[in-house]
């Protein structure tokens, strides 16, 4: 058990924080996505710890992060063309890049696969952490397994209070949602993994050939082969029985009315939304990038407040919003109303 600490974003705690992570612990850190839960990438035992204070299932691979182009060259066996473009267009920033790895990264931390995910934050506080450390650091979001990402030091700390030495507290993640994650097909193509602030829209400006996979969109089978592991696994699960309700303003105004129980909650865009609806209700946003800002800080406070059925409506399927809209389908358990 440690007293776990909250740190500031000033030099001497980066450098303590640094410390701790050069001695093998594991540690709180801000992104602009989500805050992470570092290691040293190149220490299987660190990363051990990684999976034990999640309980994450040992074959769902950790992202590797980087503060400087120049470190990627070691960690991959072969860099993509297509890749490169990828870093100089959207590096810094909410994109991971599935890779062949090198030697040097541990099985461990790509979860038995050969290839691994790397990313370059564009978090100050996230680079000058990993500039200290002088090591890349592996990082899985923060959150107990099954649990919605923690966009706050406060949710890192619900989550891993005593089983974990520090957090450090960059204030709220300006994304707030995960990075977008993709691999590569052949010379030309995208295969987008996980939506996120990086939208397909975005990617098709390096090349037209983006195919969104299945997993996006899709509950998959139990016996099909995923591409990303952590597509398999249930995810951002409120205790709450959350459906989506895919429809205009006024259908979903119209359901509600007659589905409505003194149990529901209903997660919507701005109070307009339940004009003339005497239900109590979370907003999550008036546009994509709100929505995504906002999610999963709305998902924990659903339990928070002990909702028990939610109604939500139904984010944006391109841009930004796909991601809200793939994170919020998991939550619900795949449960779409559509009118
Ligand atoms: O924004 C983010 O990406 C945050 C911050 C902390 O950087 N990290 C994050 O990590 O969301 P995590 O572990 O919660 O999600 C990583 C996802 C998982 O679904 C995992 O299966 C997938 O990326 N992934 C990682 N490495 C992979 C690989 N080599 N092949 C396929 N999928 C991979
Ligand atoms: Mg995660």
């Amino acid at each position: 058990m440690f007293d776990t600490k909250i740190l500031g974003t000033d030099e001497d705690s980066i450098a303590y924080a640094a410390k701790l992570l050069s001695q093998g612990e594991v540690v709180g850190m801000p992104t602009e996505t989500v805050y992470g839960l570092a290691a040293n990438a190149f220490d299987e035992a660190a990363v051990r710890k990684i999976f034990a204070a999640k309980g994450r299932p040992a074959d769902n691979p950790l992202i590797v992060h980087i503060s400087d182009i120049s470190q990627l060259e070691g960690l991959v066996d072969k860099i993509p063309s297509l890749a490169v473009k990828c870093a100089e267009k959207f590096w810094a920033g909410p994109l991971t890049m599935i890779m062949p790895k090198s030697e040097k990264i541990p099985m461990v931390t790509s979860g038995g696969l050969d290839t691994v995910g790397i990313r370059m934050p564009s978090h100050k506080v996230a680079r000058a952490l990993i500039s200290a450390c002088g090591f890349p650091i592996a990082a899985p979001s923060a959150n107990l397994s099954g649990s919605p990402s923690p966009t706050t030091a406060q949710h890192v700390l619900n989550d891993m209070h005593g089983r974990i030495p520090a957090i450090i507290d960059g204030g709220a993640c300006g994304v707030g949602v995960e990075s977008t994650v993709i691999s590569f097909e052949g010379e030309d193509g995208i295969r987008l993994l996980r939506p996120g602030f990086i939208s397909a829209e975005d990617l098709m400006e390096i090349t037209p050939n983006v195919l969104i996979d299945k997993g996006v969109l899709e509950k998959l089978g139990e016996n099909v082969k995923v591409r990303s592991p952590g597509m398999k696994y249930k995810h951002y699960a409120p205790k709450a029985d959350v459906t989506i309700i895919d429809s205009s303003l006024e259908a979903f105004r119209e359901y509600v009315k007659t589905h409505a129980d003194n149990d529901t909650t209903l997660m919507v865009f701005t109070d307009n939304d339940c004009e003339g609806l005497d239900i109590p209700h979370i907003c999550y946003g008036a546009n994509d990038e709100e929505q995504a800002k906002e999610l999963f800080d709305v998902l924990r406070e659903l339990d928070d407040i002990g909702a028990k059925k939610v109604y939500a409506r139904c984010p944006n399927k391109d841009g930004v919003g796909l991601a809200v809209y793939n994170r919020l389908l998991r939550a619900a358990g795949f449960q779409v109303v559509k009118l």
